[in-house]
């Protein structure tokens, strides 16, 4: 054992409670135990006035709203800040222009290329916001039109969100690493007029390339009448008469100005569609409203990250995921603040791409995923000692739970043992940060996401719907509305209600196990659903399991998690091929080549056991605790068995995986 991981080790073991900081305190947004007890009373007491109070604080209106909360979960409907107006170009950059921040950096913008360096003050990004704006008006966009986005991490994607949200034109933002497939359903799904994308990503020192990826998709997507292209590697690719376009090109055309007449939107106009995975079907397209969802993102990052305008801050998500939407532009943009935004990857061109360009802007904040930790962890403590760590004061971690031995690398390597770690726990569908430490606040246990804030009414229920016991395990479950909740599922209502509003009655569910120990902390476990968490990216099993089937080879297939050290869960699927075909290594590789091209590279199965049968109820429905079990070598006890229809096929199953190892 190493010198760290016998301090790790030995500091785990004393079940330590780490103080925050008492340095810094004073001048914090929320500056003490007590003022949190006060402002979760408060919240608890008289949601509606804390909420009114922290919108009116945060948010510029163009019309104060008549009534601040109407809701019913049974349907379910929430409305927030009914009646109110606004615009959130607007709050994230019009208003800043008059502030005293018009010259401040907006966005610190780090390319893959280490020299590749840009920087938006507030007045640049409007003025560029403003020119892409004219342009997408020119293209017939119009107030509710959808507008879908495949970019890399390049500033064109956070200028075309921000003009999306000038104009009251809906984005869907879609992950760069998601496949031609991917893409083409999410279009189709909310019938985007318009598609913005880029010849090519960078990552990991090489141009991939994505526009052909978008032509493919385009290709049965008729509601896109126009496709915006940036260049980004300059690679030779294929530009369609009469459908696509330049970035560059038209944001500097002769009639394109630099200023644009905002959309004064409704509190409750949809602002984006973000789709997520579910346990059953096709991703589902989480709606987002303008009034609440800013109120709440700025709301958690103001207190969460303790964001003041000195500050650099960095949360190193893609903004195809919600963590991009709410901690890179909205809430760190509506405060004021300064972003890093990063095009590249954490282990490329070295392990210590992080702490060098922590060094290079002295970054304050820094929000990052466990599976990066542990990615890190591995590379050893000596890549971070390259570089001067001494301008961060807090840490972030979001996307699964993180395990104690990556947050004990995490605190005494990076946050040298005195940073606080705000773990936040969260989903697509919360729209913000629901349960986490404040950072001069909480006392911390690694592995906790601590307690919940101001606002928040989390609770953990058993299968009766009790509250469970201190250290008994069960669902979490939050209990009121809160602002920045998801308001609908893209044109399916039904499910809306099913995957959130069903299990208990007037409660959101949000399918995650979790417990909350003797002093009230929560302990995340992970989804109870059929969705695995890879590398902190959520997959459907249902997905993984379609794109195999629609193999002309495969009969059936189940796909599960199994432990995984880096990317947390690994997907492991169990193929019945069909009985003309033949199992062998290279129709192994096709199948998983055939995922890749379906979903995208992140979807890949890790492990293809041939499974001559799946182990199903009589009822035919497949048991994933088995199949869960086996994948991960625990052979020992697989439960209640009786209602299997042929144990034989468990037997079968549990003989290929011990000589596959
Ligand atoms: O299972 C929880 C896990 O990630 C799920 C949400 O995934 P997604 O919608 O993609 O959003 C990720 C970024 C907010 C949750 O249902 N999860 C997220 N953060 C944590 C977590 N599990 C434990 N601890 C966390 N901090």
């Amino acid at each position: 054992m190493s010198a760290m991981e016998d301090k790790i080790t030995s500091l785990l073991a004393e079940g330590k409670v780490f103080q925050p900081p008492e340095e810094g305190s004073a001048q914090a947004w929320v500056k003490s135990m007590e003022e949190y007890k006060q402002a979760y009373a408060h919240s608890m007491e008289d949601p509606e006035g804390f909420w009114a109070k922290r919108a009116e604080e945060l948010v510029t209106w163009d019309k104060k709203w008549d009534k601040v909360l109407e809701y019913d979960l049974s349907i379910p409907e929430v409305k927030w800040f009914v009646g109110g107006k606004l615009n959130l170009s607007v709050n994230c950059l019009d208003r800043h222009l008059t502030d005293g921040r018009r010259n401040k950096a907006a966005i610190i913008w780090q390319g893959e290329p280490e020299e590749d360096v840009r920087v938006y003050t507030y007045q640049m990004l409007h003025d560029e916001v403003c020119r892409f704006a004219n342009v997408l008006k020119k293209k017939g966009v119009k107030k509710g039109d959808r507008v879908a986005i495949y970019l890399p991490m390049v500033p064109e994607l956070a200028i075309s969100l921000l003009a999306c949200a000038r104009l009251g034109a809906v984005h869907s933002v879609v992950f760069g690493g998601f496949s031609a497939v991917a893409l083409q359903s999410r279009i189709e799904d909310c019938h985007a007029k318009v598609l913005i994308t880029a010849d090519a990503v960078l990552r990991g020192g090489k141009a991939i390339p994505l526009k052909p990826n978008a032509d493919e998709a385009l290709e049965t997507c008729p509601s896109v009448e126009t496709c915006i292209v940036v260049r980004r590697a300059g690679n030779e690719i294929e530009m369609k008469e009469g459908r696509d376009c330049w970035w560059h090109r038209e944001i500097h055309a002769k009639d394109i100005s630099s200023y644009c007449e905002p959309e004064s939107m409704d509190a409750e106009d949809m602002l984006f569609i973000l789709y997520t995975s579910g346990s059953t079907g096709k991703p589902k397209g989480v709606v987002h409203t303008t009034g609440g969802y800013l109120t709440y993102a700025m709301h958690t990052a103001q207190w969460v990250f303790d964001l003041k305008d000195n500050d650099v801050y960095w949360c190193t998500a893609d903004l195809g995921w919600i963590t991009g939407h709410s901690y890179i532009l909205y809430g760190p943009l509506g405060l004021g603040a300064t972003a890093l935004m990063f095009e590249g990857v954490p282990n490329y061109p070295g392990p210590d791409r992080f702490w060098r360009i922590v060094e290079k802007f002295k970054v304050n904040i820094f929000y990052t995923a466990p599976t990066a930790i542990r990615a890190l962890m591995r590379e050893g403590v000596e890549p971070t000692q390259r570089w001067d760590l001494s301008s961060l004061r807090i840490l972030g971690s979001v996307g699964e739970p993180i395990n104690p031995e990556a947050w004990m690398w995490y605190f005494i390597n990076i946050g040298k043992e005195k940073l606080p770690i705000v773990d936040t726990w969260w989903q697509t569908e919360t729209g913000g940060i629901m349960i986490s430490a404040l950072p001069y606040v909480t006392p911390l246990k690694p592995g906790s996401a601590t307690l919940p804030l101001p606002g928040i009414d989390a609770a953990i229920y058993n299968e009766e719907g009790k509250e469970a016991s201190p250290n008994e395990g069960g669902h979490l479950v939050i209990r009121k509305p809160w602002p920045g909740m998801l308001r609908g599922v893209f044109g399916n209502p039904e499910r809306y209600k099913k995957a959130y509003f069903n299990r208990y009655p007037d409660t959101y569910d949000p399918e995650d196990g979790a417990r909350r120990d003797e002093d009230g902390y929560f302990w995340i476990m992970g989804r109870l659903d059929d969705v695995i968490n890879v590398s902190g990216h959520r997959l459907g099993t249902a997905e993984i399991e379609s794109a195999l089937v629609a193999h002309e080879a495969v009969a059936e297939a189940a796909a599960v998690g199994m432990p995984h050290p880096v990317k947390g869960q690994a997907i492991f699927a169990y193929v019945t091929l069909m009985s003309w075909a033949e199992e062998s290594e290279e129709l192994r590789n096709e199948l998983r080549q055939h995922v890749r091209k379906e979903i995208g590279p992140i979807a890949t199965p890790d492990v293809i056991q041939w499974a001559p049968g799946l182990p199903k109820t009589r009822s035919g429905k497949i048991m994933r605790r088995i199949l869960r079990k086996i994948a991960a070598n625990d052979f020992a006890d697989f439960g209640d068995t009786s209602t299997l229809a042929d144990p034989t096929v468990v037997e079968q199953l549990v003989d290929t995986k011990k000589q596959m190892g």
